[in-house]
């Protein structure tokens, strides 16, 4: 059996499989906005391979992880509503 692990997205908790990517766990809460572009338009995933950065959000206060990129860990606390460019 898979185990699951639970974090949280802009205070939500969600409850993914272990080998999840945050990206994942950020759908799996109803986001469809990862960050804002410099005009201010929301912005998600594109290349789910660490190149275009359109996924990055905050990732226990670091801002600009890319969520494609980064497994999620249990108590994990992840924002989408940093200032990123
Ligand atoms: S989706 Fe392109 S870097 Fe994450």
């Amino acid at each position: 059996m898979k185990r699951t692990l639970a974090l949280r997205v802009n205070g939500r908790t969600v409850v993914v499989p272990e080998g999840a990517v945050v990206a994942a766990a950020v759908a799996a809460a109803g986001e469809t906005r990862f960050r804002r572009s410099v005009t201010g338009s929301p912005r998600g995933p594109l290349c789910g391979m660490g190149v275009c950065m359109e996924c990055c959000v905050t990732i226990n206060g670091v801002s600009g992880s890319r969520s494609c990129q980064t497994l999620c860990e249990e108590g994990m606390e992840v924002r989408t509503d940093g200032p990123f460019v």
